[in-house]
């Protein structure tokens, strides 16, 4: 597997992270689609192209699988091109904006349905775990999974229902659509039951996939959970249908998910729906911006979700200087909520 300087990488826990400014780590994007080219390296565009049709169809249809989707290593290959930079990039953008709602430590990871780990590596991404234990019932994404992989990273047969084991953080990662309302109630039990400080749903930004991680999020809160994030408050949501909560994450498209997807543009976005929600040390944001921000002459305006359980519409201008400022650099998504800035 290439480094970002492109030489090989051996194995190590965390193999030379690319540290970025600040001595932050830097999102992996860049790692995962070297990795995933060298893994598709000779595999035939026509194949990969043929499977990522009928995966993307059967996603698109949604409802309960009574067989595994990802059915060969094709399939696998496939899915590994076309959704795991966008996975990887969803969670990513999702962590990230929970990781400062939350001021305990995460030091280990469970990857529910984790496939070919893409939620792994954003959690590594982000959290900088000391261990990562992805678990899926498909021995063929494990196996991908386990050689792209740029950190040291535990793969392992697991079934819906069988014993969760238990680590700082249990998270899934756009599983629950595939999944029967018994599967899904068991997913989210067995996380609440093994997580020791912090659960992580994550689905598709759809009106559907919002009304999972709705359900997840009752579960939570019905357990004693406080929501950390995207929501500043545990309380009902007030996104209501035919409203949906949701949040994007933009993503690059390599040349071979061109070539298999079919698609022109370089980039698209990945929308998701998730919740992070956590036993305690729970800092939720003030208010949480809901659309893109609106960004006009002399004056910002922002769709918010506030910690009374309400959304609302704020006016940030320029009057307010410093907010002002900060509210120029906002993105959907973005944390808000600085009371001297509304109207
Ligand atoms: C859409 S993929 C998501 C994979 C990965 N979490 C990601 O974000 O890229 C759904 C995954 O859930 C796994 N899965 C579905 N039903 C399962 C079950 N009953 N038990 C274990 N894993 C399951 C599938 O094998 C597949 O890897």
């Amino acid at each position: 597997m290439r480094d970002p300087d492109g030489g090989r990488r051996a194995s190590a826990r965390v193999l030379a992270w690319p540290l970025g400014t600040l001595g932050r780590v830097k999102p992996l994007a860049a790692t995962l689609r070297a990795a995933l080219e060298d893994e598709l390296a000779g595999r035939s565009r026509t194949e990969l192209a043929a499977a990522t049709a009928r995966l993307s169809q059967r996603y698109r249809r949604g409802g309960a699988a009574s067989a595994p989707i990802l059915a060969s290593d094709t399939d696998v290959a496939a899915y590994a091109a076309y959704r795991m930079p966008a996975t990887y990039a969803a969670c990513e953008r999702a962590l990230s904006l929970a990781a400062p709602c939350y001021e305990g430590g995460i030091d280990s990871v469970v990857d529910l349905g984790g496939g070919t780990g893409a939620g792994a590596w954003a959690a590594m991404s982000v959290l900088e775990p000391g261990s990562v234990q992805v678990l899926d019932q498909v021995d063929a994404a494990l196996r991908c999974g386990k050689r792209l992989a740029p950190f040291e990273a535990s793969f392992a047969r697991w079934a819906v229902g069988a014993p969760v084991p238990a680590a700082d953080l249990v998270m899934a990662s756009f599983v629950l659509s595939e999944l029967s309302e018994a599967q899904r109630d068991s997913l989210v039990a067995g996380a609440i039951a093994a997580a020791r400080r912090a659960v992580f749903i994550i689905e598709p930004g759809t009106p559907d996939g919002h009304q999972r991680v709705l359900a997840a999020r009752a579960a939570l809160v019905q357990a004693g959970w406080t929501v950390a994030a995207p929501c500043p408050q545990s309380g009902n949501c007030p996104v209501q249908q035919p409203d949906w909560c949701h949040f994007a994450a933009r993503v690059e498209r390599s040349s071979v998910h061109r070539q298999i997807k079919r698609g022109d543009l370089s980039y698209e976005d990945e929308k998701f729906s998730f919740v992070f929600a956590v036993r305690d040390g729970a800092l939720p944001a003030a208010e949480r911006v809901l659309r893109h921000p609106g960004k006009r002459k002399g004056f910002v305006e922002l769709t918010v979700c506030d910690n009374a359980g309400e959304t609302g519409r704020r006016v940030v201008t320029k009057k307010v200087g410093a907010a002002y400022k900060q509210a120029r650099d906002l993105r959907w998504g973005d944390p808000w909520g600085d009371p001297a800035a509304r109207d």
